[in-house]
């Protein structure tokens, strides 16, 4: 057992309330979270809150720790060997990383979507009814109209739905990404992770996948990591700096989006936008 954290010994630039309004809830929080893979720290000492139905996006240079950190909210980084975890997290309140947490509860609330589209090797119908069915939603009636209803939600249904029983891999790559997404909605999450969704997608797929994640903001609370600051500025609330220098990956700097691009503080902040305004 890992003790439980101290306060932090320093605050980022970032100072919490450029981006929660004082007393406002968050969805997730992470306080003094680090994360290594064996002996090498990955992540050093991140405490950020997110606030509900928002959009936050993860931007830094690649092995700033993005990906390890998005793992640590749903616990995914349990799976990784030689992966630790230090620090506490909690979803809506509850703390995650306590002993005789509900993970089966938690990977529902906390859906992930990753850079290549993951479906599973069935049918697009199956995609969507497999992971009800695993968590306990058998009435055929509810399963086909969660699957209508979910299809519907990514903006996927007019193309699938003479199509239903024909292999998902046979969709198009941003097809694939909406199915995914779907899948994770289907299961009625507070909190998507996206780990750069759109990278793998050609240039037009990324935009549906971007407007449709736009979308989600007013029911469901994203983090997203996204490589493209021009995305980041057009759908993201608030923006979080990952930064390696050197040495582990640290958060920066965490404001809101306008803020963010147009008066950043941190220096390296103001480095890593200031090539947008070149
Ligand atoms: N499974 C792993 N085993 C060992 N090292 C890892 C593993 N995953 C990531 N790392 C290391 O952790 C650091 C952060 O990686 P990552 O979280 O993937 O960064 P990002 O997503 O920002 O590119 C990098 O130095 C990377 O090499
Ligand atoms: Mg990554």
């Amino acid at each position: 057992m890992i003790p439980p954290a101290a306060p932090p010994a320093h605050t980022p630039a970032s100072t919490q309330s450029r981006v929660l309004a004082a007393g406002a809830r968050p969805m997730v929080e992470a306080q003094r979270v680090s994360v290594r893979y064996g002996k090498h720290v990955a992540v050093e000492d991140v405490t950020v809150s997110i606030g509900r139905q928002q959009i936050t996006a993860l931007v830094g240079p690649s092995g700033c720790g993005k990906t390890s950190f998005l793992g640590t909210l749903n616990r995914l980084s349990d799976l990784i060997p030689g992966c630790e975890v230090a620090g506490r997290v909690s979803v809506d309140g509850e703390d995650i990383r306590a002993r005789g947490f509900d993970l089966v509860g938690l990977r529902r609330r906390v859906g992930m979507i990753f850079q290549k589209p993951n479906p599973f090797p069935l049918s697009v119908r199956r995609n969507l009814e497999f992971p009800l069915r695993e968590h306990g939603v058998r009435d055929r009636a509810r399963v086909a109209e969660v699957v209508e209803q979910s299809l519907r939600n990514v903006g996927l249904w007019a193309e699938v739905k003479d199509r239903l029983d024909a292999p998902a891999l046979a969709l198009s790559g941003g097809q694939q990404q909406r199915l995914c997404i779907a899948r994770a909605l289907a299961l009625e999450p507070d909190v998507l992770l996206m780990d750069e969704p759109c990278s793998a997608l050609d240039p037009l797929s990324s935009g549906v996948v971007e407007d449709l994640i736009g979308q989600l903001r007013a029911q469901y609370t994203v983090l997203i990591v996204t490589h493209n600051l021009a995305q980041a500025r057009r759908i993201a609330d608030n923006v979080a700096l990952f930064w390696a220098q050197g040495g582990p990956g640290r958060l920066v700097e965490h404001a809101p989006t306008e803020a963010f691009f147009e008066s950043p503080r941190d220096p390296l902040t103001i480095a890593y936008v200031g090539g947008l305004r070149g």
